[in-house]
């Protein structure tokens, strides 16, 4: 039976943890929550400052995923009120816009009662971002592994990873467009395979909650951070204090312009308050993974 009014629970995620490119992503737990609501017309209302700038009708992220979702099955989406509180930061490499479609995915899927399976909605939401990394870690949680080309899609589905992070957090957002648009075209077989060599170790040492491991194989990408690096103030100084206070690993979060740091469970805490008393320019956040993804209340 569709719903009407409810609500929407959306975890933030980090992408390609190093090597694992457009395909790992981890949930983590900041979150988006949408509640919706019958309405006259489509209203997009955003409770917390920094989105003034999003669309809020019907060319708003969320809405238009439910409506083009509602338009594939070939039926209309109930007009409604979207409400947004929302704690995950805008456009900081943190899976914000994938959690605004995975939103619309899952409102699409009550509003219309479509049962969509979760390769369903992994597949819809890839196919939506263009990649299956944020996006499918924000629908399933924790830890995802994908493949995807374009029209097919595999996952892999750790959920719950045991270890903490930090994340860091300048106070100026990019767009993923101008990260990518730093990639070069083509990337030669030597460097490939051992970014690919990378990224299968990190995936198979994920699966065994190995974080030594996977730490190490975050930090041996060739893919991006190469290319992406340059943005960062203090990367290869965050990079050594991290190794000094024992984390796991550094990189790139997503495209940026966050950073992303892999550590033991429980410390970090107390790692967040040591990055923030010395690179003040970031925003230092303890984060644990999120084991649920999208759910509905
Ligand atoms: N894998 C993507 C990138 C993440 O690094 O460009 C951004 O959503």
């Amino acid at each position: 039976m569709a719903r009407s009014s409810f609500s929407v629970v959306i975890p933030a995620s980090t992408a390609n943890l190093g090597p694992g490119f457009d395909s790992i992503g981890l949930a983590l737990d900041l979150y988006m929550t949408v509640d919706v609501s019958p309405a006259e017309a489509w209203d997009v209302i955003y409770e917390h400052d920094g989105f003034e700038g999003l669309a809020k009708g019907v060319d708003n992220l969320i809405v238009a995923t439910i409506t083009t979702i509602a338009e594939l099955h070939e039926c209309e989406a109930p007009i409604s009120k979207l409400v947004v509180q929302s704690d995950i930061p805008l456009g900081k490499g943190l899976g914000s816009s994938a959690a605004a479609i995975a939103a619309g995915i899952e409102i699409a899927n009550s509003l219309l009662g479509l049962n969509l399976s979760e390769k369903k909605k992994v597949l819809l939401g890839s196919e939506f971002e263009g990649h299956a990394d944020n996006v499918s870690a924000a629908l399933l949680g924790g830890v995802t592994i994908s493949y995807f080309d374009g029209k097919e899609i595999d996952v892999v589905h750790i959920p719950k990873p045991k270890m903490g992070a930090v994340i860091l957090v300048p106070p100026k957002g990019l767009l993923t467009e101008e990260s990518r648009g730093l990639l070069p075209e083509q990337l030669g077989h030597s460097e490939a395979t051992r970014s690919s060599s990378a990224s299968s170790v990190l995936s198979a040492a994920i699966a065994q909650d190995d974080w030594e491991t996977a730490g190490r194989m975050m930090e041996k990408d060739v893919f991006h951070e190469p290319y992406r690096k340059q943005l960062f103030l203090d990367f290869d100084a965050i990079r050594s204090v991290c190794r000094e206070l024992g984390a796991f690993g550094m990189t790139i979060s997503g495209a940026g312009p966050s950073l992303f740091v892999a550590v033991k469970l429980g410390t970090e805490q107390e790692v967040a308050e040591k990055l923030a008393e010395q690179f003040t320019y970031y925003e230092c956040i303890a984060v644990r993974p999120d084991e649920l993804g999208t759910r509905v209340k």
